[in-house]
């Protein structure tokens, strides 16, 4: 078979022929690994006055590159055509444009590097800064939270287990535990730029560069806080990748179970919320429709984004040391989680700040059930043992699930027959004020738990 080959490469001294076209398709990677351009020029910069001190380039010299390296970014920025055709990646695009523009020094720029190193590089400072920012989208969203839960201060409405109503809570309660989950995925960044702080450049294609420069000096530059330890190690391993994606799926599942439950709360049987219009859409046949779209598609882009975390793992568990071809494909799973996860935390947080919170609903919605517990725990107080006192209120429930009625409905007689002394006085006692009264346990629904709770979201942010 004969096939019609491109040209040749920038590394293709040792080749006769170009790549075969679907050589290529498999392999070029721009239209993925330009999303990488800032780090990738902030790379270059940095190498470059490497190679100053290695004696590579006089400081004019590398003034002439470094100002040909920010033209490109610039017109990057711009939006000007830059690419080729036989560009295979950004790494080799940028060095061409620079070549281009500078002559031969441009040629230069590569001494002592390898891409190894280099989209190591890139990579783990792309990752470094979209943990940043992603890490200020979770706090955004945590603000508009603690903003609606100080808001809505004492209004009441049904907790849920099992999505059967279980117990009464503030609303703000359960608002702050989206805050709290969240303050762990903000611990989670803080943890993850502080493990991932070494820089790769200088570990050449595998072995280390035999250009020596002070490599403190250049991870500084691009704000890492080490050089790596190990040039294998450094080339080698996506470690950093599978927790960020692990990291940004964790989110993901946490935002789409609150998501589910707004989903929900948004239906005409519950009602409890109604979404603004900014954050539905409506059916292209039924025009009664209003659907939560927001929520649902914040709910259905968690599985890709574990999807990704998965790929990635897959993609790296049986790879041969040090660098493999198969880690090109490291990229593309990253940027998408990137990209949803940031839609997403936009998304929640304005659907929330928009929403109407019909707490008229909430409340007439709770069942007297959600007070079972609060009756038990009064028995206990009045000297009965717990498991006898469940037993009394499980009879009256069940009793009154016979009778087609609750259980506060049942007459004083029935009530007493079955255990329970003073009836009327503990009827009129057991109100859900009252239960959410008597959780005032650091933690709990209480008022002066959740007023607690304020301030200790107020604290984390101030500490970030
Ligand atoms: N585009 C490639 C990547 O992202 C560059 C590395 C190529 N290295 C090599 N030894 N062929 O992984």
């Amino acid at each position: 078979m004969s096939i019609q080959a491109s040209e040749k490469k920038m590394w293709d001294g040792r080749f006769e022929s170009g790549m075969a076209p679907s050589m290529i398709d498999l392999s070029f990677s721009l239209h993925v690994d330009q999303a990488l351009i800032e780090e990738d020029i902030a790379g270059s910069l940095a190498h470059g006055k490497g190679l100053v001190e290695s004696g590579v380039f006089s400081a004019e010299e590398y003034e002439k590159i470094a100002v040909a390296l920010r033209g490109i970014l610039e017109d990057y920025r711009a939006g000007k055509a830059l690419w080729q055709a036989g560009d295979e990646d950004v790494h080799m695009a940028v060095e061409r444009l620079l070549t281009e523009r500078v002559g031969d020094l441009g040629k230069k720029i590569h001494t002592g590097r390898s891409r190894n190193d280099q989209v190591a590089t890139d990579f783990k400072l792309y990752m470094r800064r979209r943990a940043a920012e992603i890490k200020n989208l979770v706090l955004e969203l945590q603000t508009e939270i603690l903003k609606l839960a100080e808001t809505h201060f004492g209004k009441l409405m049904p907790g849920y287990t099992h999505v059967q109503q279980a117990q009464p809570i503030l609303f703000s309660h359960y608002l702050m535990s989206f805050f709290f989950v969240l303050s762990r995925d903000v611990k989670r960044f803080q943890n993850f730029l502080e493990i991932h702080n070494e820089l790769p450049l200088g570990s050449g294609a595998m072995a280390g560069s035999a250009f020596p420069y002070q490599r403190n000096l250049v991870a500084e530059e691009l704000g890492f806080a080490f050089p790596s330890a190990n040039s294998i190690d450094a080339v080698s391993h996506r470690d950093m990748a599978l927790e960020f994606t692990s990291n940004l799926a964790i989110i993901a599942s946490t935002l789409s179970r609150y998501a589910e439950d707004l989903v929900n709360w948004s239906t005409s049987e519950f009602g409890f919320v109604t979404l603004s219009d900014a954050f539905s859409s409506g059916s292209s046949m039924m025009p009664q429709k209003k659907n939560p779209d927001s929520m649902e598609l914040i709910r259905g882009k968690s599985g890709r984004m574990l999807g990704n975390f998965t790929a990635l793992f897959t993609l790296v568990k049986g790879a041969p040391l040090s660098y493999s071809r198969d880690l090109q494909e490291d990229k593309e799973p990253v940027f998408d989680s990137v990209r949803t996860v940031k839609v997403c935390l936009q998304v929640m947080k304005e659907a929330l700040a928009t929403a109407r919170w019909n707490f008229e609903t909430m409340e007439r919605k709770m069942l007297p059930a959600l007070l079972a517990t609060d009756l038990a725990d009064f028995l206990v107080e009045s000297g009965v043992p717990f498991r006898n006192a469940h037993h009394i209120v499980g009879s009256l429930v069940g009793e009154a699930a016979k009778q087609g009625r609750e259980f506060t409905e049942l007459s004083d007689e029935v009530w007493e027959k079955t255990g329970v002394p003073n009836p009327k006085a503990v009827k009129a006692k057991l109100t859900f004020e009252y239960s959410v009264g008597k959780r005032n346990i650091e933690g709990g629904t209480g008022p002066d738990s959740v007023k607690q709770q304020f301030e200790k979201a107020k604290a984390l942010l101030k500490k970030n």
